[in-house]
């Protein structure tokens, strides 16, 4: 009897506990939205201070866009729209989001960790911003993420390992930063990559020989870091590579001739560095040879 009490108890206490936890609705969305704007300290064109208002539904706000199905808020576009503010850890509450693009503002300050929670987010553009703080390894969560675009921004740190649980990642922009140490070797593991742009950071080390192996590989621009070592010959097997930007690293050894024969390479750049050797012939006909 007493067990069964217990029992009965606990299967209410979790009902509850379950029913707080999973209703949200569009007021959860506003409600974010809302501590986002209160975090916008200059919206010079009015952007948000006029038309982000509870007297009209959320969906109808400046830059967001709701789901049919669920008709909460799956997209928000703000970007160039000079807004200068921080993200709000409620933010993380927008768990409908598929798309967010805050890109070319002046957004500052960390992400907040609760973004993690974004667990639908496929596009991901927070570039030319004034984001800082280390690259957060809570990246890792967002298993959905396809593109994911930090570039000219002020993060710090180490390209976290946790990008490996990133599967579907597509596109991994981290230009112009200041992320430091090595290329990790999983990013060669993530067979899905099409563009890979790490340029302008303080990347030091080996090109890591697992890229071989990311043969959708389109762009490669690892140009301005301290790279060191030899270019992998493994390199020329990636078949789809069109873009090779390394200028300006201390590579040493001579280039691989098998790159020469990718037969979609059309920007190939190595100035800047210590290579040595030669070069194959007639290797201008038909592509841009920046050396
Ligand atoms: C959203 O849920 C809250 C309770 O969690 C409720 O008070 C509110 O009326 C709901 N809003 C809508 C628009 O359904
Ligand atoms: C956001 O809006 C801008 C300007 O309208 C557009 O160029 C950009 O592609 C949009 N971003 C997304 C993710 O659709
Ligand atoms: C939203 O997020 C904040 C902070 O992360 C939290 O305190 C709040 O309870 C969340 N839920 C709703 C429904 O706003
Ligand atoms: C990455 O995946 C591993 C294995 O599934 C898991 O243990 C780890 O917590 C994940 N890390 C992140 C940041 O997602
Ligand atoms: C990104 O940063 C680089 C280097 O500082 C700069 O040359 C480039 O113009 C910046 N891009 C944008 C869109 O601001
Ligand atoms: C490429 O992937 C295969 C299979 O996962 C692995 O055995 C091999 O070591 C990888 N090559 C490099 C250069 O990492
Ligand atoms: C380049 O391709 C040609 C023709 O397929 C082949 O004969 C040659 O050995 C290749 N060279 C290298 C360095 O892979």
């Amino acid at each position: 009897m007493e067990k069964a009490f217990t029992f009965y108890l606990l299967t209410l206490l979790l009902l509850m506990a379950s029913s707080a936890m999973t209703q949200t609705n569009i007021t959860t969305d506003q409600l974010a939205l809302l501590s986002l704007k209160s975090k916008i300290i200059s919206d010079p064109s009015h952007f948000l201070d006029e038309k982000w208002s509870p007297t009209v539904s959320v969906c109808h706000w400046v830059g967001v866009t709701c789901g049919s199905r669920h008709q909460r808020v799956n997209s928000l576009n703000l970007s160039n729209m000079a807004l200068t503010g921080k993200i709000p850890r409620e933010f993380g509450n927008l768990s409908f989001l598929v798309s967010l693009d805050l890109g070319s503002n002046n957004f500052q300050g960390n992400l907040p960790q609760e973004m993690a929670r974004l667990h639908r987010l496929k596009f991901l553009r927070l570039s030319v911003n004034n984001f800082c703080g280390k690259v957060p390894s809570w990246f890792g969560f967002l298993h959905q993420l396809q593109v994911l675009n930090l570039g000219n921004n002020s993060f710090t740190g180490s390209i976290p390992s946790s990008f490996s649980n990133i599967s579907k990642l597509e596109t991994l922009n981290l230009k112009f930063n200041s992320i430091e140490g090595q290329i990790p070797k999983v990013i060669g593991t993530l067979v899905n990559h099409r563009v890979l742009n790490m340029a302008g950071n303080k990347l030091i080390g080996f090109i890591p020989t697992s890229l071989s192996n990311a043969s959708r590989l389109e762009t490669l621009e690892i140009s301005f870091n301290s790279l060191q070592g030899n270019i992998p010959e493994g390199i020329g097997n990636l078949h789809n590579m069109n873009w090779l930007a390394i200028h300006f690293n201390q590579l040493t050894g001579s280039i691989p001739f098998t790159i020469f024969n990718i037969s979609r390479i059309e920007v190939l750049s190595f100035t800047g560095n210590s290579l040595s050797g030669s070069l194959p012939n007639g290797i201008c006909n038909g592509y841009n040879v920046f050396q």
